[in-house]
């Protein structure tokens, strides 16, 4: 029962000022609910508008493909480098300390192993993610494959309904047929039907003309690193990505097979975050190496 002694009548009602408007920071976010949002603003650097995302959810497509071998043992420790963690709800479980504070994205569709590329999806049910605490649903759109594109915008598309129904961002990881040019048209396409259905991030890959990927896409890019370069070259890939407009990277080879996976996510991040050259991140790199 409330207490009835020493009531104190409220008289800081702020009269005259007017309740202030948020304008959220990441783009084509206004009008979603509080709760999708407060998730978004967990993955994305609410200075910079952008986020590093480790990516470790390979697995389910390629087995303990190298540098994923022990998820407890090569991911867990560098976790902390990251803005958020994406992989699959068995290696997050089993293998990530229950302990980090990190945002989870949670890949949320499965896949065989026999078709590499494109999934016949399955979603995971929205009571496991909410049991996981995620922050984010990932789920695969692939284009230009008779077999499996109605499948996958079918798939997402029902993702992005559950997402709606419970305040979580889906994220379209976008990928296209073996019949297309990996370009800008269709890395472009893919990323208009993610966001066309609904998603809150769209993850696609860098290419040439990257500027009109994201300026058609009306929420958050960010991309994929892709197989393992140099890391001079990986981080000049980031670079020209966020100079293009790309909000973050959602990278995981390049990380996790780099010769020195922490000094190489810091050096990311100094990409992302604070636009740094490629050479000068480069540098960043080699410095915190060879603090060992
Ligand atoms: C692709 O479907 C997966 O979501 C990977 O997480 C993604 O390709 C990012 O990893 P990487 O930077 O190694 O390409």
């Amino acid at each position: 029962m409330a207490d009835l002694d020493d009531i104190r009548d409220g008289s800081n009602f702020g009269l005259g000022q007017e309740v202030k408007k948020e304008g959220y920071y990441l783009k084509g976010m206004n009008n979603t609910d509080w709760g999708l949002k407060n998730r978004m603003s967990r993955i994305f650097n609410q200075e910079s508008g952008r986020s590093v995302m480790l990516a470790f959810d390979h697995g389910f497509l390629m087995g303990a493909t190298s540098g994923l071998e022990r998820i407890d043992l090569n991911i867990a420790p560098i976790i902390e480098y990251a803005d958020c963690i994406m992989g699959c709800r068995g290696m997050i479980r089993s293998s990530i300390p229950t302990t980090t504070t990190k945002p989870v994205c949670l890949r949320t569709d499965t896949g065989t192993t026999i078709l590499t590329e494109m999934n016949h999806n399955v979603l995971i049910s929205e009571e496991e993610a909410i049991r996981m605490n995620v922050s984010a649903m990932a789920a695969m759109l692939a284009i230009g494959d008779d077999a499996t594109e109605a499948l996958t915008i079918a798939n997402f598309s029902r993702l992005v309904d559950i997402g709606n129904k419970y305040g979580i961002p889906v994220m379209g990881v976008t990928a296209v047929g073996k019949d297309m040019a990996r370009d800008a048209r269709y890395f472009g396409l893919a990323s208009r039907v993610c966001a066309e259905n609904g998603a809150s991030i769209v993850k696609t890959y860098y290419t040439e003309g990257f500027e009109k990927v994201v300026a058609s896409c009306p929420v958050p890019v960010v991309i994929a690193g892709g197989k393992k370069l140099p890391e001079l070259e990986a981080l000049e890939l980031c670079y020209k990505a966020i100079q293009c407009g790309a909000s973050g990277v959602d990278m995981g080879r390049n990380i996790f097979q780099s010769e020195a996976p922490i000094p190489m996510m810091k050096a990311v991040a100094g990409v992302v975050h604070n636009d740094l050259n490629p050479t000068d991140a480069f540098q960043l790199f080699n410095d915190e190496k060879a603090k060992g």
